[in-house]
């Protein structure tokens, strides 16, 4: 089988890591990288760290309006389709790659696969909402990673070609984990980053909070951006923020205090690993890491009124927070005696081999 899969953000190169290898196995797979994300701790330390094949194409499309940059993919996606002439087309998660990707290959009537569809935050001004509901609503396969992504597209008519899969950033996590323990303890003895940062956090005693921010509904609001550095600023421990390009454009422009803060370069994933099995709990408004914190058993604070992974709410190892200082610290600051065991499941890491099979069946 040919397959043609898209990607251009972080997050899509973490979860194409584990489908790539193992679908190449037995078959053909064509990768386009649309150049979403370009900068190299936001693209090649992904391919590097997690041997992800290199890309067949790059359309280095850049930053942009929603518009501009979706429009720019649309057209080079399409041109690709044409060429390869691939018997599906795979697009990950809910960014505005992910509907370019889908939009793309429907119009040309090859069929579009997703993983991670079904997900919903029923909030509609979220530009990944519209992305995923959009996209899901073209789909051929939609490859869920709860049953609960299963129950959201059957209220919206959707069941035909939906499959339960497991979530594919668990396989990532179980891939990765030990690789990232080994790797940065060796680097901590041998001095290198890890242990410069050991003179402000020591690691052993989880004493620090991890947190990232970048969400537009967060950074795009000057008076929610502010809260949210106050907050961190007067957490009862200091804060390690590996900051995303976006934000830290914003912040720039911003009269804010970052005593409690050690903000860093986006890091690469098995630091982002190392970082979370580390820390105290996570403070974000990712989706992705909201997850590897409670696989990690790690609580979390959500900076956001919703989430699409409701899942990780139970047993309080989530929790929302309202964007106002004092919530923020008093939700981070909370007692994790009364989280419960975790009941949730994200499938047993499997997910990978499971989507390459239902793919491989739907081109039977
Ligand atoms: C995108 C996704 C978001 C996802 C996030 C993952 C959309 C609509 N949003 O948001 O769902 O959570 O990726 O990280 O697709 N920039 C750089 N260098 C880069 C990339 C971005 O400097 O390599 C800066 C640019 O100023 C750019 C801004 O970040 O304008 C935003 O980048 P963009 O890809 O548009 O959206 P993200 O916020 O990254
Ligand atoms: N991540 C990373 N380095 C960072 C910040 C995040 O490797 O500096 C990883 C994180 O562990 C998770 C993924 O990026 O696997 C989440 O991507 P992001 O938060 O950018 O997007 P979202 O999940 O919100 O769409």
């Amino acid at each position: 089988m040919k397959l043609l899969t898209v990607i251009g953000a972080r997050p899509q190169f973490i979860k194409a890591a584990p489908f790539s290898k193992c679908f190449r196995e037995n078959n053909t797979e064509i990768l386009v990288h649309t150049g979403q994300h370009y900068d190299s701790n936001m693209s090649d330390i992904f391919f590097e760290e997690l041997h992800i094949p290199r890309p067949d194409y790059n359309l280095n499309v850049g930053s942009g309006s929603h518009g501009k940059q979706t429009g720019k993919m649309l057209e080079g996606i399409e041109a690709i389709i044409i060429k390869e002439k691939p018997d599906g087309v795979l697009v990950y998660g809910d960014t505005n790659s992910t509907l370019a990707g889908a939009l793309a290959s429907s119009k040309l009537h090859i069929p579009v696969f997703h993983i991670e569809a079904g997900l919903r935050s029923y909030n509609k001004l979220m530009p990944e909402e519209q992305n995923r509901v959009l996209t899901d609503h073209i789909s051929d396969l939609l490859l869920c990673p709860t049953n609960t992504a299963i129950e959201n597209l059957r209220k919206e008519g959707i069941t035909k070609g939906v499959y339960y899969t497991g979530d594919i950033m668990y396989d990532a996590v179980l891939n990765n984990i030990q690789i990232a323990e080994e790797k940065y303890n060796r680097i901590s003895i041998n001095g290198d980053i890890v242990y410069n940062l050991n003179t402000q956090f020591d690691f052993n005693k989880e004493n620090y909070y991890l947190a990232t921010i970048h969400r537009a509904e967060n950074t795009d609001d000057k008076e929610k951006i502010t809260k949210i550095f106050k907050a961190l600023n007067r957490l009862d421990k200091p804060v390690f923020l590996p900051l995303h390009p976006r934000t830290r454009h914003i912040i720039e422009n911003l009269e804010i205090s970052t005593d409690n803060i050690v903000i860093t370069n986006p890091v690469g994933y098995l630091t982002m690993l190392y970082l979370i099995t580390h820390s105290v709990m996570v403070i974000t408004d990712s989706g992705g890491l909201q997850k590897e914190a409670y696989f990690c058993k790690k609580p979390c604070t959500t900076l956001r009124d919703q989430t699409e992974w409701v899942e990780t709410l139970e047993g309080n190892w989530n929790v929302l927070s309202e964007i106002t200082p004092d919530e923020i610290i008093k939700k981070s600051q909370r007692e994790f005696d009364m989280m419960t065991p975790q009941t949730s499941t994200f499938g047993d890491g499997r997910a990978a081999e499971k989507i390459c099979s239902i793919i491989e069946q739907f081109n039977n």
